[in-house]
């Protein structure tokens, strides 16, 4: 051990006493101590959020931005302006999210003072069976030769929960809604720097089908440069036949055939979407979940999201614990950051699956169960591997379950509104890997969201919760969230990034609520994050600085890029504030 890495470790056992002795004091002094030298801080040197009095949209992209703020300039409220930005987004960003895609909502209605989610999770087909991933010799396929063709395409849901939310909660006319996006798929839209480097990274796969190739890729087979002028006249006629004829013109007739037919006929790796399925679909109504975490309430999206579960879980194990205190250039604070992650993770692997099909432990997010667990956090150091296992949350039935093989890669898209009535919104929206299944119909891709199920669907005979069944949704890690303060939302957050989602909207959630950043800089500061086991740390940022200190405290490190899309607003009497993440394209714009 060297004389840097043997003085952190004394640091940090320091730190480690000072916590577990309740000497606030002392634990502040040695985190000072660990602290990264002088101007290596975490809070990071951004522009202030942008403000607002009346309104304000941040989306990934800053057209998409502008049709919400002009829907709401229009008189239209959160849920229309979500409809313009999401089916903006679907043509700007399609990569990401769109029609052929699913999407949460969490959705704050100011008038009844009413929390609701949205589950607009894309469904496995009926006749999907258990072993829809495996191999002929029962093996797990590899990711892309699961995600890439009909194979992986669930019932898509995101035209369905769009009209379902209009329909309860919307204002303005359903087809005006489509304009701003039918104009610009007409008119033609500048590829982003983004589109092109995405293009670029998929561009073999995008070249195996004739749709993709002919829009993504130029006659030379080269992925469109940004500043290229495209235009979507397929996407604009299948917007004006929703504009039209509502989510019906989508799960029946040509629209819904057009997709079945793409599905089914996928060379090499067809699917098994029927036009059953297609008229089978629903968007379910469910309630919140939510943690009180110091002074607040956190809430989101509960299954077949393991986001609300899983972040709440984070929360309340480190709540025992002064942050605050510690602040974010600490490694202490990481450690239990960290480990927490670690913790709720090995629940949300074995446990957390779609809740219409598994019965999950009711106790997941018991009080009592997570004091009990935050002790876990109590050490001087890294938890060692074997410590970090499933426990067991209160539970009314015996459960027998092994865990999942779920390969979970970055991609999404969140938006998050706020209106002049105070209704907000905070949506997660996806079609789960960079360009789904890289099959097009009529101007949009489609997903390739069963691959967030298991892979394998039992081990030695002990089922997996998350396994592919007819009719099922896959675990999502979608974190959509609304904060509350004294029953008032305060701040609307969520961000892409696979299963990276959770850890990126608590580490924002901590900073905002225990370190005071504001948006901006909650959303812009440098990443660490703990899933399955080495400590990962965004590159190129001040957060490598941390490597050294946690590899101390027992981790392995992983230093890598971390494209985290965090899009939040923060409500307080003073107005609105909105953070779009610096890693992305996005724009915060209001009123
Ligand atoms: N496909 C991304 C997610 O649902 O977590």
């Amino acid at each position: 051990m060297n004389f840097a890495v043997a003085l952190k470790t004394a640091c940090v056992l320091l730190t480690a006493w000072a916590i577990a002795s309740g000497h606030p004091a002392a634990a502040q002094e040695a985190s000072e101590r660990i602290a990264p030298e002088a101007g290596h801080g975490l809070r990071a040197d951004v522009a202030p959020p942008a403000t607002a009095r009346e309104f304000m949209v941040v989306s990934a992209n800053p057209e998409a931005s502008r049709a919400g703020l002009a829907i709401l300039e229009k008189g239209g409220n959160a849920i229309d302006a979500m409809i313009a930005v999401q089916v903006v987004l679907g043509l700007v960003e399609p990569q990401s999210s769109g029609l052929g895609g699913g999407a949460f909502v969490v959705y704050w209605d100011q008038k009844t003072q009413k929390l609701t989610t949205l589950d607009g999770r894309e469904t496995a087909p009926a006749e999907a069976t258990p072993d829809l991933f495996l191999d002929a010799g029962g093996k797990p396929l590899r990711f892309f030769d699961a995600v890439i063709g009909g194979r992986s395409v669930g019932t898509p849901a995101t035209v369905a929960l769009l009209e379902t939310a209009h329909r309860n909660y919307g204002k303005l006319d359903w087809a005006s809604l489509f304009e701003p996006a039918i104009a610009l798929a007409e008119r033609g839209f500048e590829v982003s720097p983004r589109l092109n480097a995405s293009i670029g990274q998929s561009a073999e796969s995008l070249f195996g089908y004739e749709a993709t190739r002919d829009y993504f890729l130029s006659e030379e087979a080269v992925p469109l440069p940004a500043g290229t002028v495209l235009k979507n006249p397929a996407y604009a006629a299948t917007l004006r036949d929703i504009a039209k004829g509502g989510a019906e013109a989508f799960y029946g007739g040509e629209i819904a055939q057009a997709i079945v037919d793409t599905v089914r006929g996928a060379q090499d790796n067809p699917g098994r979407l029927s036009m059953r399925d297609m008229a089978d679909y629903k968007i379910v109504e469910r309630a919140p979940v939510c943690v009180t975490y110091r002074v607040y309430e956190v809430c989101g999206m509960g299954p077949p999201s393991s986001g609300a579960l899983t972040v709440g879980q984070i929360l309340k194990l480190v709540e025992p614990y002064d942050l605050a205190a510690l602040g974010p250039d600490n490694a202490q604070s990481w450690r239990m950051i960290g480990d927490a992650s670690r913790l709720a993770f090995a629940d949300r692997g074995l446990y957390m699956a779609d809740s219409d099909f598994v019965d999950m432990p009711k106790g997941l997010l018991n009080a009592d169960y997570l004091r009990e667990r935050a002790k876990l956090l109590e050490g001087a150091g890294a938890l060692p591997q074997d410590a970090v296992k499933p426990g067991t949350p209160p539970a009314d039935h015996a459960l027998l379950l092994a865990p999942g093989m779920t390969p979970e890669l970055p991609s999404t898209s969140h938006l998050s509104i706020v209106d002049g009535e105070g209704n907000v919104v905070s949506m997660t929206t996806t079609i789960e890997n960079s360009f789904g299944s890289r099959l097009m119909v009529r101007g949009f891709l489609l997903n390739n969201e069963l691959t967030d199920f298991s892979f394998l669907p039992e081990r030695d005979g002990v089922p997996v919760a998350n396994r592919v069944e007819p009719g099922k949704r896959p675990r999502s890690s979608m974190s959509p969230s609304i904060v509350f303060k004294d029953g008032k939302p305060v701040l609307a957050i969520g961000s892409p990034g696979g299963s990276q989602i959770i850890g990126y909207v608590a580490q924002a959630i901590i900073a905002h609520l225990d370190w005071g950043m504001d948006v901006a800089q909650a959303v812009a500061m440098p990443h660490l994050l703990n899933r399955f086991g080495p400590f990962e740390v965004e590159a190129d940022t001040r957060a490598e600085a941390f490597a050294p200190a946690l590899e101390a405290l027992g981790y392995d490190v992983a230093v890598k890029d971390m494209n985290s899309g965090l899009h939040a607003i923060a409500i307080s009497t003073d107005g609105l504030s909105g953070g779009a993440d610096p890693r992305r394209e996005g724009l915060a714009v209001g009123r």
